[in-house]
């Protein structure tokens, strides 16, 4: 397989920028889909603004280098990644912060209607928000019940389009318009979609999402996150975290609240400055290779690690079966490793990542780690890899599938070294 990866690698047009980011040596990183690696022009960017901007330039930034204008400039960098117009994207705050903020929208926009419909197994901040807005009444429903679950009390549809543990995608598009045909708003968290599968927001006429800026982005730990609004509810929303930030004039100081215009009015507090730079950066980087070639090579990445993974089974066949509960996708069950694959087989179907359920998953990813393959581990049982493709070569993921098959063929991950827990998995 190494030889096909070599020959993958001197085909693809986008492999030129792993330069641009500073990837340790003997590290290969499958865990860009939880935090992205740091651009090289990042570094270069922070050390101009802590020292020209913030340094020298003092409180005058904030006109002379426009830091006030950053949640707009830097939603219109991320707004066609998206599929959404550059006036309809902000960057702010934390994904669960902008949630708890559009879950307000949503019941602004619908008056009259208090259920809140997502499903069991979503990230868990997002059913969080919902149960933390007294207002709401929490309905979940699974996916393949989801659409008869949509009734005239639904004020929101609230989903994550790519699942952070399956890589399961939904039909943005099909329940998008089921929602709407119940007079429903729909909110889609793109945490795991933006920079790495094809979004198109106003495509699907979707009304409301949030994302994430420190994952395929590559902003940086707890980098700002983005919030988007369309433009046909811009005049009617409100949202409940109504900061200085989002006044129609802030520095006018008036005790009374007055939105400002379009997403502005999201804007809660003063920007993060330093970490607003990095995520810009980060977003440039991925602006200039391209969603589509991004997609593309994505899909080949995990596709290649399927087929290497394959490769190395000996013995018994590798089968696709249906999983019990006839879900969509199938597993693939490697007889003599007891390896599940719990992400669609099909490439269309599923976000940048291939997820196995093993029932020493958290070992697996330790001992992997230990051999410099960082991917990651999700409760209970799922090691998960993501295949971030602005840096990952071919080469990267024939040795990762060698890794990953040794570690399973001798048993290594057995050792109490890799059994014990660490805060952050
Ligand atoms: C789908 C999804 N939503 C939200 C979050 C958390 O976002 P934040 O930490 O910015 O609140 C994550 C983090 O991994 C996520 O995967």
């Amino acid at each position: 397989m190494m030889d096909r990866a070599r020959e993958l690698d001197a085909a693809d047009a986008i492999a030129h920028f792993r330069d641009r980011f500073d990837l340790p040596d003997g590290v290969i990183y499958l865990d860009g889909n939880s935090l992205g690696p740091l651009p090289k022009a990042t570094r270069e960017r922070l050390h101009r603004v802590v020292d020209g901007e913030w340094g020298e330039g003092l409180i005058r930034s904030w006109n002379d280098a426009d830091w006030i204008g950053m949640p707009q400039r830097v939603g219109a960098k991320i707004a066609p990644l998206i599929g959404a117009q550059a006036h309809e994207v902000i960057a702010c705050d934390s994904v669960s912060v902008n949630l708890a903020k559009l879950i307000g929208a949503a019941l602004s926009l619908n008056p009259g209607r208090n259920v809140v419909l997502s499903e069991p197994g979503n990230f868990p901040t997002d059913l969080y928000m919902i149960q933390g807005d007294a207002r709401v009444a929490q309905r979940l429903a699974n996916r393949e019940a989801m659409i008869d679950a949509l009734d005239e009390s639904v004020a929101l549809l609230l989903l994550t389009h790519v699942h952070y543990k399956t890589g399961e995608m939904f039909d943005m598009t099909a329940l998008t318009k089921a929602a709407h045909d119940v007079g429903a708003i729909v909110l889609w968290d793109l945490s795991h979609s933006g920079g790495a599968v094809p979004v198109n927001l106003n495509g699907a006429g979707a009304d409301l999402a949030v994302g994430c800026g420190y994952k395929y982005l590559n902003g940086g730990p707890g980098a700002p996150a983005y919030a988007f609004v369309a433009e046909r509810h811009h005049d009617n929303f409100s949202q409940p975290l109504t900061g200085w930030m989002g006044h129609a004039q802030p520095f006018a100081f008036s005790d009374e609240y007055e939105p400002a215009q379009g997403v502005k009015r999201l804007l809660a507090g003063t920007p993060p400055v330093l970490a607003m730079a990095a995520l810009e950066s980060g977003v440039e980087l991925i602006a200039e290779i391209g969603v589509d070639a991004l997609v593309a090579k994505s899909r080949a990445l995990s596709g290649f690690f399927l087929d290497c993974l394959v490769s190395s089974v000996r013995g018994e066949a590798v089968e696709p079966r249906t999983d019990a509960q006839g879900s969509s996708f199938d597993k693939l069950r490697t007889n003599g490793w007891d390896l599940n694959l719990v992400s669609p087989r099909d490439p269309v179907a599923r976000g940048s990542q291939l997820s196995f359920q093993h029932e020493n998953a958290y070992a697996l990813s330790q001992a992997l780690i230990a051999r410099g393959v960082i991917g990651d581990f999700r409760d209970p049982d799922i090691l998960r890899l993501g295949f971030a493709p602005a840096y990952l070569r071919f080469v990267d993921i024939a040795e990762s599938a060698r890794h990953l098959a040794e570690v399973l063929d001798n048993g290594e991950w057995q050792e109490p070294r890799f059994q014990e827990r660490a805060a952050v998995t």
